[in-house]
């Protein structure tokens, strides 16, 4: 689905955003990036949404080179991408239901299709009951599950997430968590940025680490099976005995 060719980005003011990044994901793989910060990981998600460009090497998305996509293509290739950022980025003067519409809307869907696919996503999000708040009527997790129907509700192949629970106390992480892994059993392969090595630990997917633009670490962590239900998934990451030490 996703693969960088020594991708390297050079910003104007000579800082390395990427180096010579080689690595690729799987279709339907749920992939951790971590490493600290300016390592590079929002770097990636830019360069995959075509908000930047590389200064070197090659991006492949589904097998097609990102850099052919003309600028006017560039609309139409983002409606393959859900992206999910910390700060939730929703419209402040619209409602639940009417920041996940306007998703559809700017993505040329009927009304008819957005009556009927609004309330499905708002139901898998957990949002049911809350379509008619305004973001400023919600809590963060929340607000966040909104960002995710709002980046899912075209049901894209690719999700990207950069840092989506940076804003979350541990409890409501999970959630989050679990809402992503259950968007990754539908199909959709799903890239998500992270400070939380804890959550990374306990999920046991794989886990690529950036160092000053580099992959230093590409490894799946421990063994899970790909079909674990997510209510199997959720008890694992709530269990006590699956914590790390805390000293
Ligand atoms: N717009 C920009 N202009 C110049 N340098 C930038 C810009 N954006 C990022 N950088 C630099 O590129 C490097 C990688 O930044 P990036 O934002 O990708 O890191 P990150 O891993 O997402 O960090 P964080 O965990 O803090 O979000 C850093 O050295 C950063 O200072
Ligand atoms: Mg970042």
């Amino acid at each position: 689905m996703i693969e960088f060719r020594a991708v390297t980005k050079k910003y104007g003011t000579g800082a390395f955003g990427l180096d010579e990044a080689t690595f690729s994901v799987d279709r339907g793989d749920f992939v951790f990036m971590i490493g600290s910060t300016g390592s590079g990981k929002s770097t990636v998600m830019r360069l995959l949404i075509k908000e930047l460009e590389p200064t070197e090497g090659t991006i492949l998305v589904a097998g097609r080179d990102i850099s052919s996509i003309k600028r006017r293509q560039v609309p139409f290739y983002r409606r393959n991408i859900g992206v999910v950022f910390q700060d939730f980025k929703l419209l402040p003067n619209r409602t639940v239901y009417d920041n996940v519409a306007y998703a559809l809307q700017v993505t040329g869907h009927s009304r008819k299709e957005i009556r009927a696919k609004v309330p499905d996503i708002l139901r898998l999000t957990g949002l049911s009951t809350k379509l008619h708040n305004y973001p400023d009527q919600l809590s963060g997790g929340e607000q966040q599950r909104v960002s995710i129907a709002r980046a899912f509700v075209n049901h894209p192949p690719l999700l990207l997430a950069d840092e989506p629970t940076g804003n979350l106390d541990p409890e409501t992480s999970i959630d989050i968590m679990r809402l992503l892994y259950r968007i990754n059993r539908t199909g959709t392969t799903v890239l998500v940025a992270t400070h939380d090595h804890a959550m990374v630990d306990k999920m046991r997917r794989r886990v690529l680490e950036l160092s000053r633009g580099r992959v230093v670490r590409d490894e799946a962590t421990g063994l899970y099976t790909r079909d674990e239900s997510t209510r199997e998934f959720a008890q694992r990451l709530r269990s006590p005995a699956e914590a790390p030490q805390i000293l």
